[in-house]
């Protein structure tokens, strides 16, 4: 090939206007056809497909190789630009007006028989898939998805540099930063029997970050989190990571939102209205039943409490005197049949509510329902009007405490709600409590323990109702991203450790590095983090973010194709002064390594 270079153009790239152009491409074999001796090819690179024809009675030699040539072949075609004949264009292809003749065919690699079919048409199973990662990038949608991911990165990027942020790294081998979830730890070989946290965030670095003067930050991190695989969870995931000192909460979300819009202008060319709406936190159970609430479609949740004051129906006057909620959603003209309301029933029942009565609106204004027969004149015209329903309307009620409701009407409201597909609901959910409950009573940060509460001494005396300063992003139901005023009193730091039931000693040994930094002269500061993943899966209708991530994990944690995690050999083991206790489980990855 000498010094030509092995390509003057991109193969979807090509248009009429380059008719007559003699160019050389390079790229793969999407396709091959042997039409009655003419071998039509669809030759795919990064930028898209074109369509190749080889006519070997004008040119024996291409013919000859063209004979040869199997799907995912990587080729370099030679030849000139000409206009499809007439009726045979292909609208669906951008390039579709134009093909190029061949001249010259040179096989540059070929590809052995392939595991499954590059094309988004085929559903090939997830494991094959990442078996063979390297051949699903190859898809159309695949390769949009990474472009989509650099492109929005880029866009953060330039929008964080234009506000004047910088850039800086923190380390991946640090002390445990506690977000909550299982750390992946790394033994140390030096240190035997001592162990680094990949962390789960920068959390804590950039809060030294600010402590440093380092006045505004931002960084793409990756993050480690050894917790339930979901389709919205990764082990490793990535992070647009910020923190700003001399800041308050409207600064981080006005910085955020400057990045979303300039990602959404980058990716779909749409200009986001700002500032993003905003709800509290209890207004968003009480409305939504949750703190993620999906707005592109309405049936918000109402209280009936007045509704169903001093009611004769047992079950409910029963709820309500035990200081729980009746609650429910109006979830419009549905026509379901019994079957249909007792499978909402169950849904119902699944989010952990006892029951669910359901009532379909009548011509005049009357109730047919299980439980009908219950209600009182007043409370059949109450449901009627505070639901505003109309005749089909099938109204949703649950009766329990309001944490069980909530989570019931959410699950209930999303079932039958009817979101647009194309439509995007950026929204901030602010002032969450400090603490939420864990199922043994005990009390967990909301966030994470350096969120600056509201009042410390309403957090000290009530700290199941106290507020806090922190906020979440939401986009279309999913949570995209949280953050937080930090404390920057080592005083309040110690007292949110204290009610956590971290004692002195305890909180001395895992933080006091942190704690001790806090004592001189520590910025009020605050900021957030957006999840990459799982924001760029959003934008590109992604179900799930590992179509976002070039090499993910399967559910179990393993990478089908290197066949991580594998097992250490003996010597390994040995300079890190580790035993393996008992079977040792890195089968499941397709066969351990012990070589490593
Ligand atoms: P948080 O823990 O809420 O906050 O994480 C921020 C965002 O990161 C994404 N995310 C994940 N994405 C994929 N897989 C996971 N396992 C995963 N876990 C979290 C989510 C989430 O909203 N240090 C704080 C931020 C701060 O206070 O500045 C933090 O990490 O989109
Ligand atoms: P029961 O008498 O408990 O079997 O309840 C009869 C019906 O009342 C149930 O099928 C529900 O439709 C309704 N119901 C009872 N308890 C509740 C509740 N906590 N929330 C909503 N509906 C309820």
């Amino acid at each position: 090939m000498g010094d030509q270079p092995l390509r003057s153009d991109k193969a979807g790239e090509l248009r009429v206007a380059d008719e007559g152009r003699q160019v050389r491409l390079a790229g793969w074999v999407a396709s091959r056809r042997d039409l009655g001796g003419v071998y039509f090819l669809v030759i795919r690179d990064a930028s898209g497909r074109v369509q190749v024809v080889i006519d070997p009675q004008a040119d024996p030699a291409a013919g000859e190789i063209a004979k040869d040539l199997r799907d995912e072949y990587c080729v370099a075609v030679t030849g000139g630009v000409r206009r499809r004949p007439e009726g045979t264009a292909n609208p669906d292809m951008p390039t579709g007006e134009i093909e190029v003749a061949a001249s010259q065919v040179t096989v540059l690699s070929p590809a052995d028989p392939l595991p499954f079919q590059i094309d988004d048409r085929s559903e090939v199973d997830e494991t094959r898939r990442l078996k063979w990662r390297y051949l699903d990038l190859r898809r159309p949608r695949m390769a949009a998805n990474l472009v989509a991911r650099s492109r929005g990165v880029a866009a953060m990027r330039r929008s964080l540099e234009r506000q004047g942020f910088m850039e800086v790294e923190t380390p991946t081998l640090i002390r445990s930063t506690p977000e909550g979830a299982r750390d992946v730890l790394v033994p140390s070989r030096l240190r035997p029997g001592s162990f680094y946290a990949l962390p789960q965030s920068p959390q804590l670095f950039k809060q030294l970050l600010m402590i440093g003067g380092v006045e505004r930050y931002y960084q793409i991190a990756r993050c480690y989190r050894d917790e339930d695989f979901r389709s919205d969870r990764q082990l490793e995931f990535t992070q647009l990571d910020i923190e700003g000192s001399f800041w308050g909460r409207d600064d981080v979300l006005e910085a955020l939102e400057q990045v979303i819009v300039e990602v959404l202008g980058d990716l779909r060319g749409i200009h986001l209205e700002t500032p993003f709406p905003r709800l509290t936190y209890r207004e968003s159970m009480d409305r939504y039943g949750t703190d993620k609430p999906d707005t592109r479609f309405g049936m918000e949740i109402r209280d009936l409490g007045a509704v169903f004051a001093g009611t004769g129906f047992r079950a409910f006057a029963g709820i309500l005197d035990s200081g729980g909620v009746v609650r429910g959603i109006n979830a419009g003209p549905r026509g379901l049949s019994r079957s249909g309301l007792d499978a909402l029933g169950e849904i119902a029942k699944g989010a952990g509510a006892k029951a669910l009565a359901w009532f379909v609106v009548e011509e005049g204004g009357t109730l047919r329902s299980p439980v009908a027969k219950f209600l009182g004149e007043a409370e059949v015209a109450g449901l009627v009007e505070t639901f505003a329903a109309v005749p089909g309307d099938t109204l949703l009620v649950v009766a329990d405490d309001a944490g069980v409701v909530a989570p019931a009407l959410d699950r209930l409201r999303r079932h039958v709600g009817h979101p647009d597909p194309d439509a995007l609901r950026f929204l901030w959910v602010i002032d969450f409590p400090v603490f939420e409950k864990a199922a043994d009573g005990s009390l967990a940060p909301a966030h994470h323990p350096f969120t600056s509460p509201h009042d410390v001494d309403e957090m000290g005396s009530d700290p199941e109702h106290a507020l806090s300063h922190a906020y979440d992003l939401v986009l279309n139901g999913s949570e995209l991203g949280s953050g937080s005023v930090r404390i920057h009193d080592p005083a309040v730091q110690r007292r949110v450790f204290e009610i956590l039931g971290i004692a002195d000693e305890e909180a001395e040994s895992r933080f006091g590095w942190f704690l001790e930094a806090l004592r001189y002269g520590t910025p009020p500061h605050a900021g957030f983090a957006v999840g990459i993943d799982r924001l760029v899966s959003i934008l590109q209708g992604e179900p799930n973010i590992r179509e976002i991530i070039p090499f993910p994990k399967t559910q179990t944690g393993a990478d089908p194709l290197t066949q991580a995690p594998t097992g250490a050999s003996a010597e390994q083991l040995a300079e890190l002064g580790l035993a393996v206790v008992g079977e040792a489980a890195g089968e499941e990855a397709g066969g351990a390594d012990p070589a490593g």
